[in-house]
């Protein structure tokens, strides 16, 4: 991408301090040949914390100082999805860079127009699916693309605890889009349809419970369970090769993943009528991971797509698939689990 300026010291604003902006100013303060400029959020009592957390930042509590201080070259944002599309749409117009947290947006929709605007304007946009970066999803990518699994054949990846009922957005919108960035990422072949289910308990239609099916033409198939409701916290996925199988343990501290020597071998017997499977199971191996903080990475790799115009892992497309997905969910839920053909792929 072309930058139409040279950017000596990086000068960065964060639209949002709660929960995760928090983590985000931590990070974006102490990036090298970067000043975060500004902080904004519109509860005025979050100046305290911004003061605590890096005092040299100013603080506003609203985003229109942010976005006309012509020596902010980009964006962070880090509030509620409802709210991402105009912010990020505002913020390309005055010419800068935008990281949006995920989901990227609330539709497709939205999504490809802030990617022409981005387009159009010549800036980075990206989206930060924070997981990309973690040493798990890593090791995971290099055990696939090595072929150390043999042929992937399905991924099922549960996201469940006790969590925080949100307001706006339903337990897919909230839990899922770190599953899916995951199995993008890591699987190249684009679905071809969903089929998803969920459960309103509290009768306001922000579903809780929610189950989604991805279909692929070529019999590969994923699975994601994602809930508000349950009395333990599991974030568990399951990856499935001809070879070896991976079992990826995100409450786990340091042993996240384990590979296992897992699989089998079936034929038919002569009159067709029956299969015969042979199991294999052999050892188990627990690789050595990458204990980088994952937010760190993903920071860098904005400011380096600023600066030298480098494809970040975590791009607008990754952002723009998450949302088709989660899109088509949200249709097949609304439609008793009907198949949602998903559209092709943005390029
Ligand atoms: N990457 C990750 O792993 C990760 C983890 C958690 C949350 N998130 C994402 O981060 C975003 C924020 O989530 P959160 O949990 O921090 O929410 P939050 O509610 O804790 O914080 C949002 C903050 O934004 C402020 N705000 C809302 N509208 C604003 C506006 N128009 N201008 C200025 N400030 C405004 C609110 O006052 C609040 O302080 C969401 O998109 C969420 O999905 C990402």
């Amino acid at each position: 991408m072309n930058q139409s300026k040279k950017i000596t010291i990086l000068k960065i604003g964060i639209i949002g301090l709660g929960y995760w902006g928090v983590n985000l100013v931590r990070n974006f303060a102490n990036l090298k040949d970067t000043e975060l400029k500004m902080v904004v959020d519109s509860r005025p009592e979050r100046k305290e914390a911004l003061d605590k957390l890096c005092p040299a930042a100013i603080f506003s509590d609203t985003a229109d100082e942010l976005l006309n201080d012509p020596e902010i070259d980009a964006v962070v944002i880090a509030t509620p999805v409802f709210t991402h599309y105009e912010l990020a749409k505002r913020s390309l117009e005055m010419n800068k860079h935008v990281l949006i947290e995920k989901p990227m947006t609330s539709s497709t929709k939205q999504a490809e127009e802030l990617i022409e605007i981005a387009q159009r304007k010549k800036k980075v946009l990206m989206v930060d699916h924070t997981f990309l970066y973690t040493g798990s999803v890593m090791k995971m990518k290099s055990l696939i693309m090595n072929g150390d699994i043999g042929k992937v054949k399905y991924f099922d990846s549960t996201r469940i605890n006790l969590g925080l009922f949100q307001p706006d957005i339903n337990v897919l919108w909230d839990l899922a889009p770190h599953d899916i960035s995951i199995l993008n990422y890591l699987i190249e072949e684009r679905p071809y349809s969903v089929q998803a289910t969920g459960v309103s308990h509290t009768h306001n239609g922000i579903e809780n419970i929610a189950y989604i099916t991805v279909n692929y033409e070529s019999g590969f198939i994923a699975h994601f369970s994602c809930s508000w409701t349950s009395p333990v916290k599991i974030r568990m996925m399951l990856i499935g090769g001809e070879q070896k199988m991976i079992v990826f343990n995100d409450v786990e501290p340091t042993e996240k993943i384990k590979v296992y020597d897992t699989g089998y071998e079936y034929k038919t017997d002569e009159d067709k009528k029956r299969i015969l499977v042979d199991y294999r199971t052999g050892d188990i191996y627990t690789p050595k991971l990458d204990m980088r903080e994952a937010l760190a990475l993903m920071a860098n790799d904005f400011v380096s797509a600023v600066r030298n115009g480098t494809t970040p892992l975590s791009d607008h497309v990754s952002g723009l698939e998450v949302i088709k997905i989660l899109e088509a969910s949200q249709e097949s839920i609304k439609n008793k689990g009907r198949e949602v053909i998903i559209k092709n792929s943005f390029q």
